[in-house]
C-alpha cells in the first residue's frame, strides 16, 4: 500500500513516513536512526489500528461506548492536503472530517488538521479540532507515541513526580507518584494528570518530550503475557518500546460551535545523541 504513505524527506537520514490510515507517523529517522517503534506484525493494509509509530486518539481515549476503543481517527482514512520541504524543515498537513462512519458513531460535524513537521533532531505533531457542527461536543484525546528503545528494563523515564495517577493494571485510582524516574520492568498502564515534560534516557536513547495542551500523559508497556495476547505485537516487542502518549484523557474537552482547540507534542534527541539500533 505505497499509494497510502506520505514521505517527508528532510536530507540525507532525516525523514519521516506518514500512513494515510489513521494519518499514523510510522517511522522517524533522524540522522539515520530509527526513534520509533512499529510492530513487525503491524496490520498495515487499513483493516486494524498501525501497532506503533503515533496512532491518533480521537474522540475517546480507552474503550467507548458508541464504538471502537480509542475512537474513529486511528482507523479512518485522512486526506493529505500539504507536503513541503522549506528552511530546513520538512512538513506535511492531514485533515480528517465528519463522514457517514464517523456520524453513525458520533453525531458531530468537525474538522481536524495534523501537521507532521521534522527537522534535525526533532519531530513535532500537532492537532486543530474545530467544531464545525451546530451543537456542542465533547472529546479525549490523545498522540499514542511508541518509542523505539534498545532495551526498556534499563530505561529510566521522567516527568511524573508529584502528579496523581491512575494505575489500570492493578485498578486503583487517585495514587500519588513519587518517583523522579521511572522504570520498568512489568506490565506498566497508567494514566498521569497534570504532567509537564519527559525524558526517556538508557543505553542508546536519550529523548525529550514537551507538550502543549495536553496536561496528562498515558505510560504503557504490555510486558510478555499482554504482548503474546496480542495478534499485531512482536512477542518480544515490548523490550524494544515504551509508549509515552501525551493527552488530553483526564477531562472531557467541550467545544462551543465554531471553536478549535490545538495541541501538540515535540520530541528531541537530546545533544544529537543517536539510538544504537
Ligand atoms: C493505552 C491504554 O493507551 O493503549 C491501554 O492505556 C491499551 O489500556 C493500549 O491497552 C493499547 O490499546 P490498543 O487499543 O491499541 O490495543
Amino acid at each position: 500500500m505505497d499509494n497510502n504513505f506520505v514521505e517527508l524527506d528532510l536530507a540525507e537520514g532525516h525523514s519521516a513516513k506518514v500512513c494515510l490510515f489513521g494519518a499514523t507517523v510510522t517511522s522517524w529517522m533522524n540522522d539515520g536512526r530509527e526513534q520509533l517503534f512499529l510492530s513487525s506484525c503491524s496490520k498495515m493494509d487499513g483493516s486494524k489500528a498501525v501497532r506503533g509509530g503515533i496512532p491518533l486518539v480521537f474522540p475517546n481515549f480507552g474503550p467507548w461506548d458508541n464504538g471502537p476503543q480509542h475512537g474513529f481517527a486511528r482507523i479512518s482514512w485522512w486526506k493529505m492536503i500539504n507536503n513541503e520541504k522549506a528552511d530546513g524543515i520538512a512538513k506535511a498537513q492531514f485533515t480528517l472530517k465528519e463522514n457517514e462512519t464517523t456520524l453513525s458513531m458520533w453525531n458531530h460535524k468537525f474538522q481536524i488538521l495534523y501537521d507532521v513537521e521534522i527537522k534535525p533532531g526533532t519531530l513535532r505533531t500537532s492537532l486543530t479540532i474545530k467544531n464545525t457542527g451546530g451543537d456542542e461536543f465533547d472529546f479525549t484525546t490523545l498522540l499514542h507515541t511508541y518509542l523505539r528503545v534498545p532495551d526498556i528494563e534499563k530505561c529510566m523515564i521522567s516527568g511524573f513526580a508529584g502528579t496523581r495517577y491512575t494505575d489500570k493494571v492493578s485498578k486503583q485510582t487517585d495514587r500519588s507518584e513519587d518517583r523522579e524516574e521511572i522504570r520498568i520492568s512489568s506490565n506498566v498502564d497508567s494514566i498521569y494528570c497534570n504532567t509537564k515534560e519527559h525524558t526517556l534516557k538508557g543505553p542508546g536513547v536519550d529523548i525529550e518530550v514537551e507538550k502543549y495542551n495536553l496536561p496528562d500523559t498515558v505510560l504503557w508497556n504490555p510486558w510478555i503475557q499482554k504482548a503474546k495476547e496480542m495478534s499485531d505485537f512482536d512477542d518480544d516487542g515490548y523490550k524494544k518500546m515504551v509508549c509515552i502518549e501525551p493527552g488530553y484523557v483526564h477531562e472531557r474537552k467541550v467545544l462551543k460551535p465554531g471553536e478549535e482547540f490545538i495541541c501538540s507534542q515535540k520530541l528531541s534527541v537530546v545533544n544529537g545523541h543517536q539510538s544504537s539500533i
